[in-house]
């Protein structure tokens, strides 16, 4: 092992374009206060009718939902969930999104039907940059950020991530999770910052900052600025074993001091919307949770936005459905996410009103939470998305964002070992860049990126990014040295150093659990090369690319 190198970098990635942000104009009133917000909202709500109350409770995935649908069900929401893009495939050209966009507000606020036409708010998942656009800044990972221990980083991700999401003509995101993960087997560990709650509440507030600027603030929500959401209340990070969509067991106080930390700053810098979580508090489902969501989340933290539910999340409510679950809005949650579900969560919630089985006084709650949510972030008054100064597909991936990614990177990376001080690299080496890691883009940047689960993504998919081995090769002939690229480590002559990349290949969710934090139990792969190399006298430099902590 001596002349092994450790160096372990959490899954990354960067991507480009030119041109300089446009700045963006603000679109709501300035002068806009609490009341005025209320008032507005009231008087909304005064003029609609109750199908339109229960269209404003709803948000459908782009992949299920016509503009034609929201014309008719007046819902409030759309989202893109991780494999749904503009126009049925993987993914989109940025001016295909900026066009549905509009698409969907001319739907949404037509009022030919005698409706109030209330536009419909866009929330996607930028969870690591605007990562479904393929010529947008892709940020490492939350769990990579974490290590960088740089707050004022994660203000300056924000800002971009905020940009670059208007610059696409969409209004919110599914982001930060806020998760504190406490077993690394969970698939979603990557997305938590840290298993230190105190580090997580620190960066919700430099991450919220960025994304939504700061309350009071004239631009606060609108203009560049975006909508945020707290994800996955509570305790998501925190579930027994490791596993997704578990139950999280012990002391509620206990837990809460663990796993909400980052709340409490999310709340104070005015987070729009908190999702539930698919999981569990003591066998309590999170959507079903009035405890949880109104007890705690509002009357003791103070929370004044709307919750959301997480993807058919109402489902997991002991005797609900994806189409039917009248528990989860009396639990507290305001808002459905109901991606193909929708037309039945309508149906069944008019069904309930109509058989007197609704809460009348808590819906009009969720739909006021909503309105006074769209009216803040300056919703109602930004006009159609094309014609907004912040929907300008060039910025995306601009050179100025990149440096932000690449510092992010820089940061990030975890040096674990330098035998014989074999870093950094003397200039003009012969350089073998090896492994499965070496040249794939997907397996740097992991789960949501492009879709869902970051797997079948082929390089020439990824517009502008460059991976380890073409921006080495760069890097190594700039300073007069040499890189080549051989994936299963052979070579004719021999190379002065090799550098091998490998490690996880992407993963989300669930499908990202483990039973163990064993790399390459079975079959060693990795192992067994680095082993011939050593063999042959080139020293190795590894780099491990991985979403958490594993035993090599
Ligand atoms: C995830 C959320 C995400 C949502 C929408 C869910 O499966 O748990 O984090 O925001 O899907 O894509
Ligand atoms: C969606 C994701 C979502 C997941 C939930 C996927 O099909 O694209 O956004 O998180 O389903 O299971």
């Amino acid at each position: 092992m001596r002349v092994m190198k450790l160096v372990t970098t959490l899954m990354l990635g960067a991507a480009l374009t030119s041109c300089m942000p446009e700045q963006g104009t603000s679109d709501a009133p300035a002068t806009q206060t609490a009341d005025s917000v209320a008032d507005r909202a009231l008087a909304l709500l005064n003029q609609m009718t109750l199908e339109e109350k229960i269209g404003q409770v709803i948000q459908a995935d782009i992949s299920a939902v016509t503009p034609e649908d929201l014309r008719t069900y007046n819902l409030g929401s759309v989202l893109n969930g991780g494999n749904s893009a503009p126009g049925g495939g993987k993914v989109a050209e940025p001016e295909e999104w900026i066009e549905l966009a509009d698409a969907f507000w001319d739907a949404s606020t037509d009022t030919s039907d005698g409706g109030v036409g209330i536009p419909a708010i866009w929330g996607t998942d930028a969870v690591h940059g605007h990562n479904n656009v393929q010529t947008a800044t892709i940020f490492p990972h939350n769990s990579a950020l974490g290590a960088t221990h740089n707050p004022d980083l994660m203000r300056q991700i924000g800002d971009v991530t905020a940009l670059e999401i208007r610059a696409t003509g969409l209004d919110w995101t599914f982001a930060p999770t806020l998760a504190v993960a406490r077993d690394d087997r969970w698939g979603r560990a990557y997305e938590s910052y840290s298993e230190n709650p105190e580090l997580v509440a620190e960066y919700a507030a430099a991450i919220i900052e960025g994304l939504q600027g700061l309350p009071g603030d004239p631009d606060f929500l609108i203009g560049e600025n975006v909508m945020a959401t707290a994800k996955h209340f509570v305790a998501d990070g925190g579930t027994q074993y490791g596993i997704d969509k578990g139950d999280t067991v012990g002391d509620l106080q206990d837990i809460l001091d663990i796993h909400a930390a980052g709340y409490g700053p999310a709340i104070e810098l005015g987070i729009q919307s908190v999702m539930a979580s698919f999981s569990s508090v003591n066998g309590e489902k999170m959507h079903g949770s009035e405890h949880l969501l109104q007890d705690v989340l509002r009357d003791q933290y103070g929370f004044e936005g709307f919750v959301v539910g997480d993807w058919n999340g109402h489902a997991e409510v002991p005797g609900c459905t994806a189409t039917d679950c009248v528990a989860s809005l009396d639990a507290g949650v305001d808002m459905y996410m109901a991606p193909d579900s929708w037309r039945g969560v309508y149906d069944s919630l008019l069904a309930a009103a109509e058989a007197g089985e609704l809460d009348l006084e808590r819906l009009d709650e969720a739909v006021l939470r909503i309105l006074e949510a769209k009216i803040r972030s300056g919703l109602l008054d930004a006009g159609r998305p094309s014609d907004r100064a912040t929907s300008d597909v060039s910025i995306l991936g601009n050179d100025e964002h990149r440096a932000v990614a690449r510092q992010a990177v820089r940061e990030s990376l975890v040096l674990l070992r330098n035998d014989d001080s074999l870093l950094p690299l003397a200039p003009g080496l012969n350089v073998m860049v090896a492994g499965s890691g070496a040249d794939s883009m997907q397996q740097q940047t992991g789960g949501w990126t492009l879709n869902w689960q970051g797997t079948g993504n082929s390089n020439e998919e990824f517009l502008t990014g460059e991976t380890i081995f073409s921006g080495l090769s760069t890097a190594m002939s700039e300073i007069g040295g040499d890189a080549f690229l051989s994936e299963d480590g052979s070579y004719d002559s021999r190379p002065d150093v090799a550098i091998v990349v490998f490690g996880e290949q992407p993963y989300a969710e669930y499908l990202g659990d483990r039973t163990d934090l064993v790399f390459e139990f079975d079959d060693g792969e990795n192992l067994q090369l680095i082993r011939e190399l050593k063999a042959d006298g080139v020293p190795v430099v590894s780099v491990f690319l991985t979403g958490r902590p594993l035993w090599v």
